[in-house]
C-alpha cells in the first residue's frame, strides 16, 4: 500500500525496469476527451483531489488508493495511486499506460490521463457517479435492482469486454471481471473498469505472487491451476457476474463459492424446472421468464469448465440481446465446442470443486500468464 504523509502525499516503492516496449498505436482521436493533456504532475493531482484528501477517497483495490478529484476545466475524474511494487519502469509503464487511454467504448471506463513522476504511478479515469455492481446488489438498503435493469447492465458489460476481446488491437484480456469492477452510471449502465490494469501492474517474472491475478470466487479453474490465461478466463468470471445479477448473492459468501451454491438449481432449471429456487428473492418472482432464461443460459455457457466451450463474449451479447435462439450457445465457435449432456448446462463442470481446487492455487507465478493481447 502506499503511504500518506502528513501533508496527504503519497509515496510509492521504486517499480523495475519491464523487459520489452512495443511499438504504440496511433493515437485515438478522442484522446484527450475534452482535456488538453493526458500526462498529469503530481501537484496537479494533488490539487485535483485536495491533496488526497481523505474524505474524497472512494475505496482501496487490490492496486492501492482510489480518490475522486476535479481537473481545473471541472471535469470530475477518479484519481488512482498504484500501490508500491507495480513492477514497471517507465518506458513499459507508459506504453501500457498509453494503449490503455485509446480504448474508448461507452460501456469501458476511459483512462483520461495518468502521471508518472519519479517512483509516483497514478491512472486518471472518468468518474462514473453511481457506484459498483457489487455496492447495488450487495449494499444494505439500496433500493432492489429490477429485472430489466439487471439485464441492461449485464449487457452493456458484455460488449464492454466483447470489444475487450475481439474489437481492440492488441486485444486485451480484463483479468480481474467481477461485480466490483463494473461501475454504474445515472442511467444504470454499466461501465467495465480496471482492464489492462493486472498486466500494467503484473509483478516482475522472477517473483512469485502471494496474490492471484484475479479475485478469490471469479477465477477461472484453468488459470488458478496453471496461471494460463486467455479471453475465455474473463467468460468464466462473467458468468460469475451474471449469477450475482441473478441470484443476488455474493461470489464467496463466507466459505461457499456461488457457483457450488448455484450449480444443482442452475442445472435443474435448465432442465425445464423454475427459475424460482435461484432468482434473487428479493425481486418477489417479478421477473420476465424469457430474460431470466437468457441470463441463466449465458451463466451456464460461461461457467463450462472446458474454456474452449465457453462462448465468445459477442455470443453472450447476441442471446442477452434476444438476437439469436438460446441454442446457439451450444452451437460453438469451433466444432470443439459442443457439450455433452443437457448442452446448455453446466454438465461437464466439476461442481463440487472450485472451492476445493481454486483455493489450493492461490499462490502462482504471475508471470507465467500468456496474456494472449
Ligand atoms: N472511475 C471511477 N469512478 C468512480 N468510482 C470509482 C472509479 N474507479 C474506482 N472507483 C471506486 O473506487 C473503489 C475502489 O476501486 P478499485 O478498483 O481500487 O478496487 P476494487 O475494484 O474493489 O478491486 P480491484 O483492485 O481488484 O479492482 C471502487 O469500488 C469504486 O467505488
Ligand atoms: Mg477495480
Amino acid at each position: 500500500m502506499p503511504s500518506t504523509t502528513a501533508s496527504g502525499s503519497t509515496s510509492f516503492d521504486t517499480g523495475s525496469s519491464g523487459p520489452h516496449w512495443t511499438p504504440l498505436p496511433p493515437p485515438h482521436p478522442g484522446l484527450a476527451m475534452g482535456f488538453t493533456k493526458n500526462i498529469f504532475t503530481y501537484d496537479e493531482l494533488a490539487t485535483a483531489t485536495r491533496g488526497f484528501d481523505r474524505s474524497l477517497l472512494l475505496g482501496i483495490g487490490g492496486f492501492g488508493y482510489v480518490f475522486k478529484g476535479v481537473l481545473p476545466n471541472g471535469k470530475e475524474v477518479a484519481v488512482k495511486s498504484l500501490k508500491a511494487g507495480s513492477g514497471q519502469g517507465e518506458r513499459e509503464f507508459q506504453a501500457e499506460v498509453e494503449i490503455i487511454s485509446r480504448v474508448h467504448h461507452r460501456h469501458l471506463v476511459s483512462l483520461v490521463g495518468y502521471c508518472m513522476e519519479g517512483e509516483k504511478r497514478m491512472l486518471v479515469y472518468e468518474f462514473v457517479p453511481n457506484h459498483t455492481l457489487e455496492y447495488h446488489l450487495q449494499c444494505k438498503g439500496r433500493p432492489v435492482l429490477d429485472c430489466p435493469t439487471r439485464l441492461k447492465i449485464a449487457l452493456g458489460a458484455a460488449k464492454g469486454f466483447a470489444y475487450l476481446h475481439e474489437d481492440c488491437c492488441p486485444r486485451v484480456i480484463h483479468r480481474d471481471v467481477k461485480a466490483a469492477n463494473i461501475l454504474i452510471d445515472n442511467q444504470y449502465e454499466a461501465k467495465v473498469a480496471d482492464f489492462g490494469l493486472a498486466k500494467l501492474c503484473a509483478e516482475d517474472n522472477t517473483h512469485v505472487s502471494t496474490r492471484i491475478m484475479g479475485t478469490f470466487g471469479y477465477v477461472a479453474p484453468e488459470y488458478a491451476s496453471t496461471g494460463k490465461l486467455t479471453e475465455k478466463s474473463d467468460v468464466f468470471s462473467f458468468g460469475v457476474v451474471l449469477l450475482e445479477l441473478i441470484t443476488g448473492r455474493k461470489a464467496v459468501e463466507i466459505d461457499e463459492s456461488l457457483i457450488d451454491w448455484a450449480a444443482p438449481t442452475l442445472m435443474q432449471a435448465l432442465d425445464g424446472g423454475s427459475f424460482d429456487a435461484m432468482v434473487d428473492p428479493r425481486l418477489e418472482g417479478n421477473y420476465n421468464k424469457d430474460e431470466m432464461h437468457r441470463m441463466v443460459s449465458c451463466a451456464a455457457a460461461c461457467l463450462r469448465h472446458a474454456a474452449r466451450k465457453r462462448p465468445k463474449m459477442s455470443k453472450i451479447v447476441r442471446v442477452l440481446e434476444g438476437d439469436v435462439l438460446l441454442d446457439d450457445l451450444n452451437k460453438a465457435d469451433t466444432k470443439a465446442n459442443v457439450t455433452h449432456g443437457s448442452g446448455d448446462g453446466i454438465s461437464d463442470y466439476d461442481m463440487h470443486s472450485y472451492n476445493k481446487s481454486n483455493r489450493s492455487s492461490q499462490e502462482f507465478s504471475s508471470g507465467e500468464c500468456s496474456m494472449s493481447s
